[in-house]
C-alpha cells in the first residue's frame, strides 16, 4: 500500500528534546519450549512452531529470519499476547505474557494508520490508557520530533510518503513506552533508500527510547545491520514445524560497516542456512536476499 517516498523523507536525527521522553524500561523476554499448532482442514492439527527456546536480554535487538510461512509472525504474535502457544510458555521480565500484553507494542509491514486522523492523532492512539491530556500531547510531540515528523503533525496519512507513514507507525508503537517492541517486516514495503534510512532511524530510536526489540525481516543485510543476534527459524530434518536452526551473534558496534569482510562471511553463512545460493551473483543471478517459501 505504501512504497512511495519523497525527497522530504530524509533521515531524521534523534534530538536532545526527543531523548527527554518519559523513559521506557526494556524488559527481558524468555521463550521456553514454545510450540504452536493450528487446526488443519482435515480435522487434525498442523504444527507450525516447535521447541522454541530463546532468551532475549533487556534492550537487546534480535532479528528473526526464516522462509516465508515458517511461523515468524506467529512467534511475534505469541510474544505480544495476540496469539497463544499450544506448548511451552513465554514470559516478559519473569511474568507470563497476558492477552494483548500492554508491555509490548507491535509494528507491521504496512503503517495501518487511520486515514481520517492526523499523523499526530494517529500517534496519540498508541498512548497508554489514562495518560493525562497534556502529558500525552507532550509525549506525542517528542516522538514526532524523534522520527522527523514534527512539521507533518497535522497532515493526514494520504498527505505523507510511505516512509513518513511508516515513521508515524513507529512513533505510535513507541507512544506506549513499550518494554518490548515487536516489528514484523516493518520496512518491507519501502523502497531500498528509504529502508536504509529507516534502519538508521530505528537505531537512533533504540538509543533514545531503550526497549527490547524483536524484528522479523526477510532482509539478511538488514538483520546484520540492526541486530545484536540473529535467530534463523526453519526446519531441515523433515519434521513438521519450524524451530531455531541457528543463532548468530553479530560482531561490532552499530552502525556497522556494510562492506566489512566479517559481515560478508556471516551473510554467506546465513544465506546458506536459508538455502539460498550465495554464488548466484557470480553466475549473473542477482545476489537476492529474498527468502524462499516454506514447503507447506
Ligand atoms: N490463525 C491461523 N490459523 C491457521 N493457520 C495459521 C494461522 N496463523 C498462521 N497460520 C499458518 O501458520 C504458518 C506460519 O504463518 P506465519 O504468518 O507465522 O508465517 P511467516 O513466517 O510470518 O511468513 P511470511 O514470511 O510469509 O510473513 C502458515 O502456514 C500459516 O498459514
Ligand atoms: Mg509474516
Amino acid at each position: 500500500m505504501t512504497s512511495a517516498t519523497t525527497a522530504t523523507a530524509e533521515r531524521p536525527v534523534a534530538t536532545a528534546a526527543a531523548s527527554e521522553s518519559p523513559a521506557s524500561t526494556a524488559a527481558p523476554v524468555s521463550l521456553r519450549r514454545v510450540g504452536r499448532a493450528f487446526a488443519a482442514p482435515d480435522g487434525g492439527t498442523r504444527e507450525v512452531l516447535r521447541d522454541i527456546d530463546l532468551e532475549v536480554g533487556a534492550g537487546e535487538i534480535v532479528a528473526i529470519l526464516g522462509p516465508s510461512g515458517c511461523g515468524k509472525s506467529t512467534l511475534l504474535r505469541i510474544i505480544a499476547g495476540l496469539d497463544h502457544p499450544t506448548a511451552g510458555h513465554v514470559a516478559i521480565d519473569g511474568s507470563a505474557v497476558r492477552a494483548y500484553d500492554v508491555r509490548c507494542a507491535v509494528g507491521f509491514q504496512e503503517p495501518r494508520l487511520l486515514p481520517w486522523r492526523s499523523i499526530e492523532r494517529n500517534v496519540a492512539l498508541g498512548l497508554p490508557r489514562g495518560t493525562a491530556r497534556r502529558d500525552g500531547r507532550d509525549h506525542v510531540a517528542r516522538l514526532l520530533e524523534l522520527v522527523g515528523l514534527a512539521d507533518f503533525a497535522g497532515h493526514r496519512p494520504h498527505e505523507v510518503s510511505g516512509g513518513m507513514a511508516q515513521r508515524a507507525s513507529l512513533a505510535r508503537a513507541l507512544a506506549r513506552n513499550p518494554e518490548v517492541l515487536l516489528l514484523d517486516e516493518p520496512f518491507g514495503a519501502l523502497d531500498a533508500l528509504t529502508r536504509l534510512k529507516m534502519q538508521d532511524l530505528l537505531l537512533d530510536v533504540h538509543a533514545a527510547e531503550p526497549t527490547t526489540v524483536l524484528l522479523v525481516t526477510h532482509d539478511v543485510d538488514e538483520a546484520l545491520q540492526l541486530a545484536d543476534r540473529i535467530v534463523l527459524l526453519g526446519s531441515d530434518d523433515g519434521r513438521p514445524g519450524a524451530d531455531i536452526r541457528q543463532t548468530v551473534v553479530v560482531p561490532g558496534h552499530r552502525p556497522r560497516d556494510r562492506g566489512s569482510a566479517e559481515l560478508a562471511e556471516l551473510r554467506g553463512r546465513l544465506l546458506d542456512g536459508l538455502g539460498i545460493d550465495r554464488h548466484g551473483a557470480a553466475r549473473g543471478i542477482p545476489a537476492t536476499t529474498t527468502i524462499p517459501h516454506y514447503p507447506y
